[in-house]
């Protein structure tokens, strides 16, 4: 993808001045990003995935048994029955794991990378509709769907930013509004993470958000150095062979400090690993549960292949890969595997194409490394045959 094309979908800006002056800086209004835009799925198809068991969703209700209700899915049949005229929201997450033809729409996405993608959510909202002024910690596309909805932008946020007194939901208390669109079927609105946002349905509408996968320092903290410490041996410990006599037994010297940043800057700076790290963890699945690998042999998986079966990518699989060191490296759904260099162009068609099939894999299966990487694949999930 050229970095340079200016893109309808970004309002005639390049990808490359995107990510220069709106990327995690300040949010971006566009106008028919996506022109007579219809959603892929009715209202009434979105609820009925809310009552789905495997399926993530919510209703907040605005004035409920008591304000900023909310409630979580799955739902009974009747629960959307009994619903007020107006005034709630209900808001089911990474349907795009469950419609195909809503993941089709990450499509338009291309300009970012596939593994900063988290999900694309969906809310249907009864006029008056929203879930209250309030932050994300990612950024967020906002695609409108379906009828209208007020977009209120407010002020820069942080985790001491005041919020009502409420249990589930970090409803903002003071939202100090800046700008304020109404956006119709196609329009889109880009937010940076923590600014102030509040959106309200006009009339019945359907709102996407495509949300973003970034790890906190905390996280990427505790958890690289936990998957660090499973490669390091007990005997490699704080050392001091070059300790000099001390004046006070009882005082932790500086050289202390400087054998320990020795020690954790040695590991810390693996390359290598933290790469393979960063690629496990972000591509975990959301829903590890829905990625299930096939109990199958080498010999019957190729024969189905040369039969003329089709593999397709699981939709609650994440897949990337990466250069390490001369190697490369495909992540598929929180594991990694080492590959040689040839194999490039086989990853690259594992990760993008719409299925993977004779044709198109060709002399890939003539290749042993390949041929048991793409059964791996299927045997742990990340890829499974199509339904016929
Ligand atoms: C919504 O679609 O109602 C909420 C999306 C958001 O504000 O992040
Ligand atoms: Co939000």
């Amino acid at each position: 993808m050229n970095p340079d094309t200016p893109l309808q979908m970004l309002g005639g800006l390049t990808a490359r001045e995107f990510l220069r002056d709106y990327w995690q800086k300040k949010p971006l209004l566009v106008r028919q990003a996506i022109p007579d835009f219809e959603s892929p799925i009715s209202p009434d198809e979105l609820a009925g995935l809310a009552l789905e068991e495997e399926v993530e969703s919510r209703l907040v209700i605005e004035h409920g048994e008591r304000p900023w209700e909310l409630r979580r899915g799955p739902f009974a049949e009747d629960a959307f029955a009994t619903l007020p005229e107006r005034d709630w929201t209900l808001l089911v997450q990474a349907v795009d794991q469950f419609v195909p033809e809503v993941a089709e729409l990450l499509e338009h996405f291309k300009f970012l990378p596939k593994w900063r993608i988290d999900d694309l959510m969906i809310s249907f909202a009864a006029p008056g509709g929203g879930v209250g002024p309030h932050f994300d910690n990612y950024d967020v596309f906002l695609l409108q769907a379906h009828g209208k909805r007020r977009w209120q932008i407010g002020q820069r946020c942080d985790s001491d930013s005041p919020l009502l007194d409420h249990a589930d939901l970090k409803i903002l208390a003071e939202f100090e509004q800046t700008e304020e669109w109404v956006l119709e079927p196609g329009d889109m609105l880009y937010l940076p993470p923590l600014l102030a946002h509040c959106g309200t349905a006009e009339d019945d509408c359907m709102t996407y958000s495509v949300g973003f996968r970034a790890p906190s320092a905390a996280e990427v903290l505790t958890h690289f150095t936990d998957f660090l410490g499973q490669f390091l041996p007990d005997e490699e410990r704080y050392s001091d062979a070059d300790a000099e006599p001390t004046s006070d037994p009882h005082q932790i010297q500086r050289d202390a400090l400087d054998r320990l940043k020795a020690l954790l800057n040695e590991h810390m700076g693996d390359e290598r690993l933290l790469m393979t790290w960063f690629g496990q963890f972000m591509t975990e699945p959301r829903y590890p549960e829905l990625v299930n690998g096939l109990d199958i042999d080498e010999p019957a998986f190729l024969a189905a292949l040369q039969d003329g079966a089709i593999l397709v990518r699981n939709p609650s699989a994440r897949l990337a890969w990466s250069e390490v060191g001369e190697d490369l490296v495909l992540f598929a759904s929180g594991q990694s595997r080492l590959l040689s260099a040839g194999l490039r162009e086989l990853l690259k068609l594992i990760c993008s194409a719409d299925s993977l099939h004779v044709d198109n894999l060709g002399q890939w299966l003539a290749d042993a490394e390949a041929r048991n990487l793409l059964w791996e694949l299927v045997k742990q999930g990340s890829l499974g045959f199509a339904d016929e």
